[in-house]
């Protein structure tokens, strides 16, 4: 059989379900690069740490272009400059201080703690939903429905769409993957005419809001004059279509990850039904074990960089692969281990560094009400399936479906 880099190895679908042998494979050389003009794969816990507060590591769309991906995130084709997950200081920073007046600390200290009562409503209504069924999908029925309920609402973009927008949003998220199955051109002009779609649609409610404001953070964003001033309109777009696919898509995959695993671990599922406080950290214990992002690929050197005797030369790509740094054995003891009684947990789940996860707090409170909700409600849950179907993706890695069955719903 030829030799198949590991590279080649992690993004192939058929290791979708379990990669983390792979990862293990990959940490015995911790900066590894296979391929000419390919990336430079890094997977060390402290390296990661380091790079992704290194600002010789650039998020810039413009240098990953140069480096060879050939990619704007989508701004040549559909003028929609890049989100400011794409972007470096001092963009990034103004940008980001904007988005976060109306949604974190110190502007709105109170806003996801508010939400409490709402998210579990919803969650609610979703497992009341399941009736007499003693079979379902956790994806489709719960995993997906509610974190796109809850940035539907945060944004103020009308939940009925939602199938209109997610034609948009598969592309996107698709383009994310590196495997492309040799359908590069094709994938990439898909996803920027999928989001020149999802941005003209946002520039109509953006319009609305913007002569008569709702309270709801597309209003907060068209409308905000703080000391950074407003964002241009370009700008309130890029970053709506940001948070609208990174308020989702990834909260799906936690979800769903979360409930596989306490079905595999069924001692913490008991536990989680008998006490909610438990899923504080169950939830970052996740984060370390099944982390739905489970690399970062878009970054590119900006200057020579001496890693492990190595230089990795200004111009390169450069993934970091948080999923194999938070199993690496020299930062957790018994790495391979799902403890969510480990005294440490600090996982690269979130990334970490100036781009670390915006909506950080909002996707662990979801995460904690979901799955204990599920335990308390859910009688005698199991596994339909192990493993699972998985989605195509290797970066936003999760099941595209879960089916379980349970004896009956708890009031
Ligand atoms: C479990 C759910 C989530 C996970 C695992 C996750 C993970 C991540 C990671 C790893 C990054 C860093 C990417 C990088 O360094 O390039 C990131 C950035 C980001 N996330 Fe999340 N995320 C989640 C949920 C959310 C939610 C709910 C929102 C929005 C409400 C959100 C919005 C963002 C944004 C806007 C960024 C870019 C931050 C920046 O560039 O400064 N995420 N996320």
């Amino acid at each position: 059989m030829p030799h198949r880099s590991l590279l080649r190895q992690i993004t192939d679908y058929a290791n979708r379900a379990n990669p983390y042998p792979l990862y293990e494979e990959l940490r015995r050389t911790p900066v590894l690069h296979e391929e000419d003009g390919g990336p430079y794969l890094v997977s060390s816990y402290w390296d990661i740490l380091n790079l992704l507060h290194d600002p010789r590591i650039s998020s810039d769309a413009a240098n990953l272009a140069a480096a060879g991906a050939d990619e704007m995130g989508g701004a040549a084709e559909t003028g929609l400059p890049p989100s400011f997950i794409r972007q470096d200081p001092p963009e990034h920073d103004r940008l980001r201080r904007i988005a976060n007046r109306p949604f974190g600390p110190p502007h709105s200290p109170h806003k996801i703690e508010a939400m409490r009562g709402d998210l579990a409503e919803i969650v609610s209504a979703l497992i009341d939903g399941f009736g007499e069924s003693r079979e379902i999908d956790v994806v489709d029925q719960f995993a997906y429905p509610f974190p796109v309920t809850v940035i539907c609402r945060l944004l103020g973009v009308p939940r009925e769409d939602e199938p209109r927008f997610r034609t948009w949003v598969d592309p996107i998220v698709a383009s994310l993957d590196p495997d492309t199955g040799g359908q590069d051109a094709e994938r990439r002009h898909a996803a920027h005419e999928a989001r020149m779609h999802l941005g003209m649609y946002l520039a109509q409610l953006v319009e609305q809001r913007s002569k008569e404001p709702t309270g709801d953070m597309l209003s907060e964003l068209v409308t905000s004059h703080g000391p950074d001033g407003p964002m241009t309109t370009m700008e309130v777009l890029s970053t709506s279509v940001l948070l609208l696919i990174a308020g989702h898509e990834t909260t799906v995959n936690l979800i769903t990850n979360g409930m596989l695993t306490l079905l595999r671990h069924p001692e913490y599922l008991e536990r989680l039904r008998d006490d909610p406080r438990l899923a504080v950290n169950i939830v970052e214990e996740l984060l370390r074990y099944e982390p739905p992002v489970q690399l970062v690929p878009q970054r590119t050197c900006i200057a020579d960089i001496e890693l492990r005797g190595i230089t990795i030369p200004r111009g390169s790509r450069i993934w970091l692969v948080l999923a194999a740094g938070n199993r690496d054995p020299e930062r957790f003891s018994d790495p391979d281990r799902f403890d969510p009684d480990r005294g440490d947990i600090q996982h690269l789940g979130f990334g970490s560094g100036i781009h670390i996860c915006f909506g950080a707090p909002l996707a662990r409170l979801e995460t904690q009400i979901a799955l204990s909700e599920l335990a308390r409600r859910l009688d005698n849950p199991r596994l339909l399936e192990d493993p699972p179907p998985y989605r195509q993706n290797a970066v936003l890695r999760g099941p595209r479906h879960l089916r379980i069955s349970f004896d009956g719903l708890r009031p």
